[in-house]
């Protein structure tokens, strides 16, 4: 499955697109499957239907615990740094997470979670919440993840769409000096959910909670008496493996669903290549399980492939600017992948503190989430890969379900801020506003996939015509990335960012509906507009135009109030920078709200705002260019 050199990933990149059946079904012989599939591929994009790896039946956690463990039962899959660094940190073996997954499957299975059911899980970071992701998919329960930073209503909307039956929890996380009540939150959630039978409990910090009997169970008491053994349930191949909601231009977040045999041929693969993965490498990923980033390359990617793997219960600045520094030296990490956000953070806290870690055992850095801008480029790899290790700048999307565009390391040649060329089985291709194919090199425009790939998304979750819509429609025949993207002369490919009304702040998703929906919910506001703006280490920050019922005498009190309710709705990374209180909205004849002129005013650009005549009011935008009740946080 390895390829070693430039000349083999263009061979191999080469045979994948003109024999893409048979180069697939090659790599999936490497996986162990109880049965193999009768036909590797159908497929169309207009229902859109695809389907691969046919009638093929597995389990995928024999191939994230069972054979690892027949291999190396004592070679470590994780090693588990706390929050504190005077807290416990210890380390778990294939053996023992096989044990340790066995254990908490038979307890799920005692409360009656059987196959096609859906658990959500809600958990600090932490082994455990990847012992509750992989315990579902070894008896054929769905997880649903939820980000432990987002609020009960998010949680609620998100239990309520697939009808979660168990909800597995923690009293609480750690995060750098902050607490996470997560207990306390699902409470208020489960207030307004119907599905939930069960809730089991993780005691992971040992703060005071509300348990609810019979309904709660402690996670301890029900799973230490359980056998160290159970029976993988058998999968077909495209059966559901998990549900992940994220935000889009419209609407509430939709479930994107990925199935099973694909997604772990997919993730395997790439995970293997991208960072050019050695058995005895420490491998370290600093995102959340409750971000696609976690799914794919904390739990599947990694264990399928036998890694050690570091889990980070923490933040970077806690207790200071190094700890990141001070994880890589204390476990030797080889591999070190985060995103763009984090190291413009840390670039801010200057060189000093870096220079009291050796960071000598990297050999691999990666960026994903958001567009490396130069600057963060060079800084990383200098600063950090001290100019020795190259950085695979990963391109893609949760609903890829891996990565798509991005450099073989130590084999592609880099180019600072290009996630450069297409893995093998990956066929991009740029198009104008119309759909029609920009051909050769030096072009710009949106990006589209023309072929399937094991892991694209299958549907989202109980409303196949939104998948339809969002990713199939606007381009036909094309899966549409929502992402704008230059090729330039050397046929390598930058991705320059969203074209939709979807922001990335501090690499995370959000929907500009939902924020809007939100902020119209203050009794003061009339309506408003989100758009995002430049920001030197979120990439992009929250810019909200509101406008009010009456006038506003304190724009920072009104500030404070709508982030408290954005905090309440979504969770606070959806938090507000700015906001500006205008008397009203550029809106088009036909009510359509001007966001391009926002956008601008946002990055502060005053003149060159473009058209304004189809404007109703185009007097509005002298008044909104002025900016005079603005609240910056
Ligand atoms: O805009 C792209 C950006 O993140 C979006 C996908 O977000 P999400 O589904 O949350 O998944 C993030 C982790 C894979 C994309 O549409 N994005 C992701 N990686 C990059 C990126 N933009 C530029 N360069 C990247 N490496």
């Amino acid at each position: 499955m390895r390829i070693h050199n430039f000349e083999e990933y263009q061979k191999v990149y080469q045979y994948s697109i003109e024999h893409p059946e048979d180069f697939w079904n090659e790599i999936a012989q490497h996986f162990h499957w109880r049965k193999k599939w009768d036909k590797v591929l159908e497929w169309n994009f207009t229902e859109p239907r695809v389907k691969w790896f046919i009638n093929g039946k597995l389990n995928i956690t024999e191939n994230c615990l069972d054979i690892p463990a027949q291999k190396h039962p004592d070679k470590i899959a994780f090693y588990f740094e706390p929050n504190d660094p005077n807290d416990l940190s210890y380390s778990i073996t294939y053996k023992e997470l096989l044990e340790k997954v066995c254990q908490l499957s038979n307890a799920l299975k005692e409360i009656g979670v059987q196959k096609g059911d859906r658990v959500a899980i809600y958990m600090p970071m932490i082994p455990e919440a990847v012992i509750a992701m992989l315990a579902c998919a070894r008896i054929g329960a769905i997880h649903s993840v939820v980000f432990g930073g987002f609020s009960a209503q998010s949680l609620a909307d998100r239990i309520n769409d697939a009808e979660c039956k168990v909800l597995i929890t923690a009293d609480g996380g750690k995060r750098g000096n902050k607490i996470v009540h997560l207990k306390q939150t699902a409470d208020e959630a489960l207030q307004q959910t119907h599905s939930i039978e069960h809730v089991l409990v993780l005691k992971h910090i040992g703060i005071e909670i509300n348990i609810q009997q019979p309904r709660d169970i402690w996670w301890d008491d029900i799973v230490s008496k359980q056998s160290t053994y159970c029976e993988p349930e058998i999968m077909d191949s495209e059966d559901m493996l998990f549900i992940l909601y994220t935000s889009g231009s419209t609407g509430k977040p939709k479930g994107v669903v990925h199935t099973t045999g694909g997604y772990m041929v997919y993730t395997a693969y790439t995970f293997l290549n991208v960072f050019q993965y050695d058995p005895e490498d420490i491998y370290w990923c600093t995102a959340d399980v409750g971000w696609i980033t976690g799914h794919s390359y904390i739990v599947y990617g990694p264990l399928i492939n036998g890694a050690t793997s570091v889990i980070f219960e923490g933040i970077p600045t806690y207790p200071d600017a190094g700890r990141f520094w001070a994880i890589v030296d204390k476990y030797k990490v080889t591999h070190f992948y985060t995103a763009p956000t984090a190291i413009r953070s840390l670039e801010a806290f200057g060189t000093d503190i870096i220079k009291q870690y050796s960071l000598e055992s990297l050999k691999v850095l990666g960026s994903v989430g958001e567009p490396i801008n130069e600057e963060a480029w060079e800084w990383y790899h200098k600063n950090i890969g001290k100019g020795k290790c190259p950085i695979v700048d990963t391109w893609w999307q949760t609903e890829t379900g891996g990565i798509l565009i991005s450099p073989l390391a130590h084999i592609t040649p880099l180019k600072p801020s290009y996630a450069t060329l297409p893995l093998p089985g990956i066929q991009p291709i740029i198009v104008d506003e119309k759909g029609n194919e920009l051909k050769g090199n030096n072009v710009e425009g949106n990006l589209c996939i023309k072929f399937p790939w094991p892991s694209i998304i299958r549907t989202t979750y109980g409303n196949h015509e939104r998948c339809r819509q969002t990713y199939f429609s606007t381009y036909p025949n094309l899966y549409f990335t929502g992402d704008g993207c230059k090729r330039d002369a050397d046929g390598y490919y930058r991705i320059t960012g969203r074209v939709d009304d979807v922001i990335n702040v501090s690499g995370h998703r959000i929907g500009t509906a939902e924020v809007e929906d939100a902020i119209n919910q203050h009794p003061d506001i009339v309506e408003s507009a989100m758009v995002g703006y430049p920001h030197p280490i979120k990439g992009q920050g929250i810019y909200a135009y509101v406008v009010p019922v009456r006038p506003i005498d304190d724009v920072k009190k009104l500030h404070k109030e709508i982030n408290g309710l954005i905090t309440k709705i979504i969770g606070p990374i959806a938090k507000a920078d700015v906001i500006q209180v205008v008397s009203g909205l550029p809106k088009t004849r036909s009510g359509k709200i001007m966001r391009r002129i926002l956008r601008k005013i946002a990055e502060g650009e005053t003149s060159n705002l473009g058209d304004t005549t189809t404007l109703l009011d185009p007097s509005i935008v002298e008044e909104i260019k002025q900016g005079k009740f603005k609240s910056q946080m």
